[in-house]
């Protein structure tokens, strides 16, 4: 079970992040290009969102399987581990959630634009962040490593 949400978790991480791509390019260029919010823009904007809860349900949890989680605090390794990746990964997550929910809020089409690109694009420097945070520890060997 811990093995294979583990790479689940592991492997999700591409389609977190290939979605939150093309949503960070679609909203930038709905933003400065002052075009109109589509179905297909939403749409791709709900499927981020959704992909970014789903890696939050693997990673919480893998908190409670994984042996990475159960060691002092005063270990870099653990403090990674207990603190600091879920940290930053939720925050990115609730960041995904408001531009998300503000998007809705507001009418006009270059504001919800506007929303998703800055919550989006917060998100996705913290997403990129975190994962060189895990190649550090030497759990993956390389960005786009497995473990
Ligand atoms: C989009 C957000 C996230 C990304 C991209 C991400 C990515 C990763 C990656 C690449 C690993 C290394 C897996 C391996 O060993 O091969 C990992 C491990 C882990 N993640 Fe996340 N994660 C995210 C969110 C979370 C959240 C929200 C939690 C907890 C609530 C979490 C808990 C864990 C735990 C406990 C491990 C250690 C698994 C092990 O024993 O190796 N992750 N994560
Ligand atoms: C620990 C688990 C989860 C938590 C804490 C969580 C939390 C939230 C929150 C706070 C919202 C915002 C509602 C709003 O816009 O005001 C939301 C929306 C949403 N979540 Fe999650 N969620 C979780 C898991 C999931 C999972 C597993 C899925 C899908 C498989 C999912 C799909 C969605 C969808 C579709 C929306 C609404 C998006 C929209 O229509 O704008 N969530 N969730």
């Amino acid at each position: 079970m811990y093995e294979i949400l583990k790479s689940a978790h592991s492997g999700w991480r591409y389609l977190v992040l290939a979605l939150l791509v093309f949503a960070v390019v679609q909203a930038l260029s709905g933003w400065f290009g002052k075009k109109a919010y589509t179905e297909g823009n939403r749409k791709l904007n709900v499927f981020t969102l959704i992909s970014a809860h789903i890696q939050l349900v693997f990673g919480a949890i893998l908190y409670f399987l994984s042996p990475l989680t159960k060691g002092p605090m005063s270990d870099p390794i653990y403090r990674h581990w207990k603190v600091e990746h879920i940290s930053i990964m939720i925050i990115a997550i609730v960041l995904i959630t408001i531009g998300n929910a503000k998007s809705k809020k507001v009418t006009d089409s270059v504001a919800k634009h506007k929303n998703i690109a800055v919550f989006f694009g917060v998100a996705l420097v913290l997403l990129i962040v975190g994962i060189f945070m895990i190649v550090k520890t030497g759990q993956i060997a390389s960005f786009f490593g497995m473990s």
